[in-house]
């Protein structure tokens, strides 16, 4: 297994899981998700109520409850890709008790972009695979029909994750900006541009 140590932030939509699988497999990391991660115990009762209720408003679930998925995935991992967290003030705070970081990968992407990556994108229930209604459908005519829509791309859903992020998320970011391993990459390109930039970021932070 590696050990490099990488964020990688960016609005929904911006591609973290998209690349994030990618660099898992690249470098063979844990990739560490708390988005799925959430998704997969989203009926689990807490004493703040359930993960679902928060995801399907697109608001932030419970720092408690993040903090602790995140915690228990980084202590069982020597290298990893942490995608989805953090995002909030306090949830940095939280993260820079527990880790260092080596690479900080930023996507930018812009808003219009966002909304139609999200609206647009179809989740292979069996692999966790994303693809997309118009820039990437799989050959494989069993895949196809058996793709879904996750809960939360619904239009106006992710205009709230939107709000969140610019409120909550942004701040996150202009924190990160500061670190010896941040860098920016331009996340509207196609994806196999954007790998491409983010290998070569890799490669030169942590060679
Ligand atoms: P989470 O699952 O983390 O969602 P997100 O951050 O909103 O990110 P997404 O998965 O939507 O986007 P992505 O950047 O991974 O994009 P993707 O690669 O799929 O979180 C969901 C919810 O969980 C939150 O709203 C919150 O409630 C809760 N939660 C999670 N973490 C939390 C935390 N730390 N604290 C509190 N609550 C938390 O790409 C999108 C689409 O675009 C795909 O269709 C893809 O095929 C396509 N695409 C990707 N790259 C490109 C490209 N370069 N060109 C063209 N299309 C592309």
């Amino acid at each position: 297994m590696g050990d490099q140590q990488i964020l990688i932030l960016g609005a929904p939509g911006a591609g973290k899981g998209t690349q994030s699988k990618r660099l898992a497999e690249e470098y063979d990391l844990e990739h560490v998700t708390t988005g799925d991660a959430l998704r997969e115990n989203r009926d689990m009762e807490t004493e703040h109520g359930t993960p679902r209720e928060y995801m399907e408003a697109g608001e932030l679930v419970p720092d408690e409850l993040v903090n602790e998925i995140v915690e228990e995935a980084l202590s069982s991992a020597d290298g990893y890709v942490l995608d989805g967290y953090p995002r909030n003030e306090s949830q940095v705070e939280y993260l820079q008790r527990i880790t260092d970081l080596d690479v900080v990968l930023h996507l930018e992407v812009s808003e219009e972009t966002l909304v139609d990556r999200l609206a647009g994108r179809r989740v292979d229930p069996e692999t966790g695979d994303n693809y997309h209604v118009e820039f990437d459908m799989p050959d494989d005519e069993e895949v196809r029909e058996r793709l879904i829509q996750r809960e939360d791309d619904q239009e106006e859903t992710v205009r709230e994750r939107l709000r969140v992020f610019e409120e909550n998320t942004e701040p996150v970011i202009d924190h990160y900006e500061d670190h010896e391993g941040y860098v920016r990459i331009d996340g509207e390109q196609s994806p196999d541009e954007v790998w491409e930039e983010i290998k070569e970021a890799v490669d030169e932070r942590t060679a």
